[in-house]
């Protein structure tokens, strides 16, 4: 086994290096502080290694994504949504027999109580459906507790993930004042999905097999990323042992950020900011560079992809293909494809390694398929749900888990005497 010498104050200190399935090398330093009394200082958690896990693998500089071992590209072609949660939950694509009981599994459980209509009626229809679909996700642990018995856990995961899809529907259909559209049972998770966003008790809505498509490839790019700060939050939640609606909830509250899955939003935000301004991308892409301002250009970055992000690279080509199919044109895409070429052909751009990410050309096939820009972080949340109960049912199965609890290093005063108020 190779170690790691650190050494403090003429002090050698020794630490385990291990390996993972991909070789990537770790310094286990779980005694760095009962051995040296020293902690690790890393804000951001940039060189942290959380947890063990074996569900999703990335390569940022190889711009290579993989669950549970499967090419991101392949699953992208090949696959569907609800596979891919199965696949992403158990560790293992289903067979035919299995995929079929977990598709029914889903549907079993698709309704919501009535109750939680009620919840509903008391937002404003101006409220972020984020906000709503966060206090929907604990609302569910209200009608559904969580026993810790792992027969229940297993039934509370397949109503979390069949749920949440009506619940996010519910959330826009709240935002536009129009009457809820309860689930069917003969479509697809995609296309139910659409039918309950969009059918109306005057007009029956008939699925687009291209608009079900498309979405379900969005679901599939979005359904787990590792250790990103919506999942860690999931892990950090649970690792108190709160049940897995309490975690999921959370970590729907850390993917709003602009900086995280609230980025989808920002980016079409931007896009239309740029329209009406003329259209000039270098204006924005100059801006994007000046330290004095705050502006950043959304959906470009990435903390692991230094290369290129491979969501990114089967949005760029689907966005055109989707919006070929519906016969759209959307004057966002010119622009977006403009901004792209001028970032990448910018020192700024090329020498941080900035690349558009999964966020980039998201929000312009969710525009094409309908669905509001307010509404771009819950399809985020829908997609990466399996991605989260997978990251939570993995701490909660390990015996390696403890409660998660970083230190700090202290920057305050130190002790000094209570003044009374009359003389401060
Ligand atoms: N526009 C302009 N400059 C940027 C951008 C950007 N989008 N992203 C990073 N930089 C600069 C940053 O200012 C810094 O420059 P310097 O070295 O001169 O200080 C350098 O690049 C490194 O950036 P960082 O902020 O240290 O990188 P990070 O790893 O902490 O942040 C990020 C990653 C994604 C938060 C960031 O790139 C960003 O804010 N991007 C825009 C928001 C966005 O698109 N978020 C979606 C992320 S992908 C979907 C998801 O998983 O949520």
């Amino acid at each position: 086994m190779s170690t790691a010498k650190l050494i403090i104050n003429d002090k050698e200190f020794e630490f385990p290096v291990f390996e993972g399935s991909e070789h990537e090398l770790a310094i286990d330093v779980a005694k760095l502080r009962s051995a040296t009394g020293a902690i690790a200082y890393d804000p951001g958690y940039g060189n942290t290694g959380s947890c063990m896990s074996s569900i999703t693998y990335i390569d940022g500089d190889q711009g290579i994504l993989r669950y549970r071992g499967y090419p991101i590209e392949q699953l992208a072609e090949k696959s569907t949504f609800v596979e891919v949660a199965y696949l992403l939950i158990n560790g293992r694509l289903p067979n035919a027999d299995e995929l079929d009981k977990f598709n029914k599994r889903l549907i079993k459980h698709v309704m919501v109580h009535e109750d939680i209509k009620k919840l509903f009626e008391a937002y404003p229809p101006s409220a972020h459906p984020m906000a709503v679909m966060s206090a929907m996700a604990i609302s569910l642990s209200a009608f559904h507790p969580d026993l810790l018995d792992p027969e229940i856990i297993d039934t509370n995961i397949m109503r979390l993930l069949a749920k949440f899809k009506t619940l996010a529907a519910f959330c826009y259909k709240k935002s536009v004042g129009q009457p809820y559209v309860y689930p069917r049972s003969d479509l697809s998770y995609s296309e139910d999905f659409l039918h309950m966003m969009f059918a109306l008790p005057t007009e029956p809505y008939h699925v687009n097999p291209v608009v079900a498509r498309a979405l379900d490839l969005l679901l599939v790019l979005h359904a787990d990323h590792e250790q990103n700060c919506s999942a860690s939050t999931v892990r950090m939640v649970g690792s108190s042992q709160a049940n897995v609606f309490a975690s999921v909830a959370a970590g729907v509250n850390a993917l709003w950020g602009p900086l995280h899955g609230g980025a989808n939003q920002e980016v079409i935000m931007m896009l239309e900011e740029i329209q009406h301004d003329g259209g000039d991308v270098q204006k924005y892409v100059n801006l994007a560079k000046d330290k004095n301002s705050k502006f950043r250009l959304m959906g470009f970055g990435h903390r692991v992809y230094k290369n290129f992000d491979p969501r990114a690279k089967i949005l760029a080509k689907a966005a055109d293909d989707v919006l070929n199919a519906l016969h759209v044109t959307d004057p966002l895409l010119d622009i977006a494809r403009g901004l792209e070429d001028a970032a990448l052909h910018d020192d700024y751009f090329v020498e941080r390694k900035l690349y558009p990410n999964v966020d980039f050309y998201s929000g312009i096939i969710y525009r094409a398929l309908g669905i509001p820009t307010n509404m771009f972080t819950v399809m985020f949340a829908l997609g990466r749900l399996p991605g989260w109960i997978a990251q939570w049912k993995e701490m909660h199965n390990d015996p390696a888990t403890r409660i998660n609890r970083p230190r700090q290093i202290y920057t305050g005063e130190t002790v000094r005497d209570y003044t009374p108020i009359d003389q401060r």
